[in-house]
């Protein structure tokens, strides 16, 4: 990693897991999506030449207090114990922890949840929340993709996952449907070492320029329509 060179040029290494579309994904070779066009834009401002790392997501954390990484850019939710590791910039985009269920299942809303089998990807918020559910059996995958297939294949009774990346795995999952009511609200941040002050500086001042420019909004704009 370059944490030691993010002055003036230099590489910016951002960890992500591109399993979570429409925020970062992979098409073809490359990883896409609207962190990636965030990190992108950013790396521009700060003169400097991106690269993704794609890893598991419980590992971006460590990626980046470890230095391996200089920045998290993963649809991360801002979270008190993920603080105690890494600092999060300003943040970029409000999100919520959704419910999808098979069409015709006898969950309606959260409070059905008890004591159902509820799937998850590994090291999320929705993994956190879903803990926190009386008697529910929690399944951990390592990508949200496996839990909606297993939805899909009644292994288990729901998921909980970012409402963004529901639309798109209900989307491409005959039978499913995504409960009105969300289970939290969450806001997505960038991760950064707690001892490069530096770089979040510079990041939270890139991504003011990004919101004022109303570049942030089109990027966003170019994956989610409104
Ligand atoms: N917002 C959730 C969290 O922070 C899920 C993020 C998952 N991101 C990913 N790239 N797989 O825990």
């Amino acid at each position: 990693a370059s944490g030691e060179d993010s002055g003036s040029g230099g590489t910016l290494v951002m960890a992500t897991n591109a399993e979570f579309p429409p925020y970062e994904y992979h098409e073809g070779d490359e990883i896409v999506g609207i962190d990636a066009d965030i990190a992108a834009a950013i790396a521009d401002e700060l003169g400097m030449e991106l690269k993704i790392e794609d890893m598991a997501f419980e590992s971006i954390i460590t990626a980046v207090s470890g230095g391996k990484a200089d920045m998290g850019l993963a649809g991360m939710t801002v979270d008190p114990d993920r603080l105690k590791n890494v600092n999060f910039s300003d943040t970029y985009a409000e999100a919520a922890q959704m419910i999808i269920v098979k069409e015709g299942s006898d969950i309606a809303g959260v409070d059905d949840l008890t004591g159902k089998k509820i799937g998850v990807q590994l090291g999320t918020t929705g993994d956190i929340y879903a803990e926190d559910i009386e008697d529910a059996e929690v399944e951990r995958y390592n990508k949200g993709m496996e839990a909606v297939q297993a939805l899909q294949q009644d292994k288990i009774d729901a998921v909980v996952i970012d409402g963004e990346p529901a639309k798109v795995f209900a989307a491409e999952n005959e039978g499913l449907k995504i409960l009105d009511e969300p289970l939290t609200e969450e806001e997505y941040a960038i991760a950064i070492a707690k001892d490069n002050d530096e770089l979040l500086e510079k990041v939270n001042t890139a991504l003011a320029n990004l919101k004022d420019s109303g570049k942030l909004d089109e990027i966003i704009g170019k994956y989610i329509s409104a």
